[in-house]
């Protein structure tokens, strides 16, 4: 049997964003828990948490105070189990974020190391005394991400510290055994939990050259000397047998934000490190036939090369939503989710996508991020009623556009929606092997259209999508019928070759009738 994350579609939660029971304007674990009829209902499988952790949001959530803890503002960790338990008995399996690059400044860990150089924890983060102080005084050139020097000087203790992100989240010490073990406890409390695996926040930042190059000149954040390290995997199978040891075939899902496939592939290691790599190079692909194919075929090469299952991702809490980036109507984010959802691998769903939700646009005075991402990160709208579903006082961020009419109730009660699209998807997706499990193999199409096929022992598909607004025709070899239809109009009929503006379909060999 292979593992139950191999088929699965995952939906990822930003929990800040979701769903609010608590009535504050910011969403939390309880309100996520009386959502999740709706996700079983579109018909996910497994769901990522956003960080739910103790913490001071200098960056929402990925700068932990406490990793075995629920924020107040999210709820409690009696809540958390609700929440689990709820999910689980629906089908859905949850996978939690896990930060181990760095904690907050506020973390313990942080507070006592920097209480003196003589601290028992001093070496669980990155201490350098530099060249010399202030200034340009810096141990070496690195930049942090959301810009700034990557290095702060601790007054108290005479020394640098390394953080590639705020300074407020200083980067943890994984060639320290201590810090190993401490957060191999941490994954543990959640295992011992139930939860079904985890998503690993940057990955490939984990060690660092241990001789601290500086960068080459122009770089803008830090990459070379600290990205893809090769003690990285030696971190990497240490996780794996820890979560190995669990039974339920847990997930290690890892952010390695390297924009090449290739060296993503070499994180799944020889079986023995991540389950499933995120491959952010279809994401940054534009919205066009022959770059989706280029990319499509590269993972298929590169991850395949290595027995690297797939990971496919269109939108999520770093990036503008797919439908702002690609443009266009609606017609063209349906389209996208045929795309996404019909790929050989797992994809991951962006909460909001499925309503094809655009970016809130947020006046100055309401931006809240440091890296500017308050855009996508919009409540989800549940119904028309003022508040859409949220309770009490006004969300955190403002609306996407369209709330009145672009919200959960209004597109459920739309059998042509996106949202019902998804829904049609999904089932297509689940009751065909060739969907959830089939090889994929590229078809000859015009220039403006991307068609394969996927085929698993007897069952085919096949999909075609138009990437223009223009109509296209394709020829394929053999009869086939719609079965799934991103205009929600042609299905169960035979397919003509003929593609409407920005249509996309999933096809059958003809004459099987439904299912
Ligand atoms: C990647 C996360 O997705 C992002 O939201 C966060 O700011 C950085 N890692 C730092 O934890």
């Amino acid at each position: 049997m292979p593992p139950w994350w191999r088929s699965a579609v995952f939906y990822q939660v930003y929990p800040r964003s979701f769903a609010d029971a608590g009535g504050d304007g910011v969403g939390d674990l309880e309100g996520l828990r009386g959502r999740l009829e709706h996700l079983r209902w579109m018909g996910v499988d497994a769901i990522w948490i956003c960080p739910f952790y103790r913490s001071p949001m200098t960056d929402f959530g990925y700068d932990v105070a406490d990793y075995r803890d629920v924020d107040p503002l999210f709820g409690t960790l009696e809540d958390f189990d609700r929440l689990l338990t709820d999910a689980h008995a629906l089908g859905l399996r949850v996978i939690v974020d896990w930060v181990p690059n760095h904690t907050s400044d506020q973390h313990p860990w942080f507070v006592e190391a920097r209480s003196s150089r003589e601290s028992p924890k001093r070496d669980w983060y990155i201490w350098r005394d530099g060249p010399g102080t202030g200034a340009g005084g810096r141990p070496n050139n690195w930049k942090a991400a959301f810009g700034g020097d990557a290095w702060t000087w601790d007054d108290a203790t005479a020394q640098w510290y390394l953080h590639l992100f705020l300074p407020t989240q200083p980067d943890l010490n994984w060639r320290n055994p201590e810090v190993a073990a401490a957060m191999h406890d941490v994954l543990r409390f959640w295992l011992d939990r139930g939860v079904d695996g985890f998503r690993i926040d940057v990955v490939q930042g984990l060690t660092k050259d241990p001789t601290f190059p500086d960068d080459p000149p122009g770089q803008v954040a830090v990459h070379a000397a600290v990205n893809d390290c090769d003690d990285t995997h030696a971190v990497l199978r240490g996780l794996r047998r820890l979560a190995d040891a669990y039974d339920g075939d847990r997930v290690l899902v890892g952010e390695v934000y390297l924009l090449d496939t290739a060296t993503v592939a070499k994180y799944v290691g020889n079986g023995d490190e991540l389950h499933l790599a995120f491959d952010f190079t279809p994401l940054y692909a534009p919205w066009d036939a022959g770059a989706w194919r280029r990319r499509i075929e590269a993972a298929e090469a590169e991850l395949g090369a290595v027995g690297a299952w797939p990971t496919w991702t269109m939108s999520n809490h770093d990036n503008p939503r797919l439908r702002t980036r690609y443009g266009g109507p609606e017609a063209r984010a349906r389209a996208a989710a045929v795309l996404l959802l019909t790929l050989r691998g797992v994809p991951f769903i962006y909460y909001g996508d499925e309503l094809g939700l655009e970016d809130a646009v947020v006046p100055p005075e309401r931006v809240v991020d440091p890296g500017g991402r308050d855009g996508c990160r919009s409540p989800m709208p549940w119904d028309g009623a003022p508040g859409h579903g949220w309770p009490g006082a006004e969300p955190w961020l403002p609306w996407s556009p369209e709330p009145d009419t672009r919200n959960v109730e209004a597109l459920r009660a739309d059998e042509r929606s996106i949202l019902h699209l998804h829904r049609r998807i999904l089932a297509a997706r689940r009751a065909s092997p060739a969907l959830h499990a089939g090889a994929w193999l590229g078809l000859e199409a015009a220039p403006s259209v991307l068609a394969y096929e996927r085929s698993e022992g007897g069952d085919r598909r096949a999909v075609v999508v138009n990437f223009t607004s223009t109509p296209a025709d394709v020829t394929l070899a053999g009869d086939w019928d719609v079965e799934v239809d991103s205009a929600g109009v042609a299905e169960g009929t035979a397919f003509t070759g003929r593609l409407a503006g920005d249509q996309a379909v999933i096809l059958r060999p003809a004459g099987r009738g439904p299912g």
